[in-house]
């Protein structure tokens, strides 16, 4: 028995990644999965590779598009009948820089897609089946959002907003919906590329597990807070770090 069978989940920003990972984790638990991101081929190919349309659907477009939002809510009903789980992974992090330079224009991009999105996304899934059904939604964090880092304020803050967004939609959609969060420090990926830099080693030297992050590492997370080995677990953000944070910039 896996933990997903029968169950159905959307992922978003899934073409790579965090979001691949969980997709591809849930599957072989078990599950069917409708995953999104904005290029159609690379997404085409990961549904593919997820086992093609008896499990895994593909449907591309912008996490922030509210018609692509009810598109995918619509055809994942009608493909698959049913909507357990919702991941909102898809993140964007387009500045680097203090806080005091970023242009309003790109705070507000920043904010549409972390925050603004994954609010809809689960107004979205909620009205569709949720409200009625049950379900869980695991939103994708990060430590970021738990701690000021250089360069990161406008992004940070976004994902701050999108841990109190997990509590605050945990208490309202309970007891048929829970709600819960990942935290990470830096996992290997497209996006870390900037955050690993040239020297990995000796980023990974100030991690007490003594290495970065791989998606499979969220994968796992995610995949125990929307199961039903966490039913009595909601708005709860699970930090996943390795040890990153624990020193609290003392050692
Ligand atoms: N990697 C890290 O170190 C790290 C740490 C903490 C938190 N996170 C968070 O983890 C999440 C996933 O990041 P990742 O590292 O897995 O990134 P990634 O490898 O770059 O993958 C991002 C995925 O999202 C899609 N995407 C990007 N913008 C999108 C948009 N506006 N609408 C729909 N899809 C979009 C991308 O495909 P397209 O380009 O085709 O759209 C891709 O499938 C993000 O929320 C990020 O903030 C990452």
């Amino acid at each position: 028995m896996g933990r997903f069978d029968g169950k159905v989940a959307v992922i978003t920003g899934a073409s790579r990644g965090i979001g691949r990972a969980a997709a591809r984790r849930i599957v072989e638990e078990g599950g069917r999965v409708v995953i999104t991101a904005r290029k159609p081929d690379p997404l085409a190919e990961a549904a593919a590779a997820l086992g093609g349309p008896d499990t895994a659907l593909g449907i591309a477009g912008k996490a922030h598009d509210d018609a692509h939002r009810a598109e995918v809510i619509a055809r994942t009903l009608e493909a698959f009948g049913r909507i357990d789980v919702l991941v909102n992974n898809t993140g964007i992090n387009p500045v680097l820089d203090a806080v005091v330079n970023v242009e309003p224009s790109a705070m507000a991009k920043i904010y549409e897609v972390n925050v603004i999105a994954a609010a809809r996304w689960v107004a979205a899934a909620h009205q569709a089946w949720m409200k009625d059904h049950g379900g869980a939604v695991v939103n994708v964090a990060s430590i970021a959002g738990q701690h000021p880092a250089p360069g990161l304020g406008v992004y940070g803050t976004s994902k701050a907003a999108l841990i109190n967004l997990t509590q605050q939609l945990a208490f309202e959609l309970a007891p048929a919906v829970r709600v819960n969060a990942v935290a990470p420090a830096v996992v290997k990926t497209d996006f870390a590329g900037a955050l690993v830099g040239e020297d990995e080693a000796a980023l990974a030297a100030t991690y007490p597990l003594g290495r970065l992050g791989v998606p499979g590492d969220v994968a796992a997370a995610i995949a125990f807070l929307g199961s039903a080995d966490a039913a009595w677990i909601t708005g709860q953000t699970l930090t996943l770090d390795g040890g990153r944070t624990l020193s609290a910039g003392v050692g």
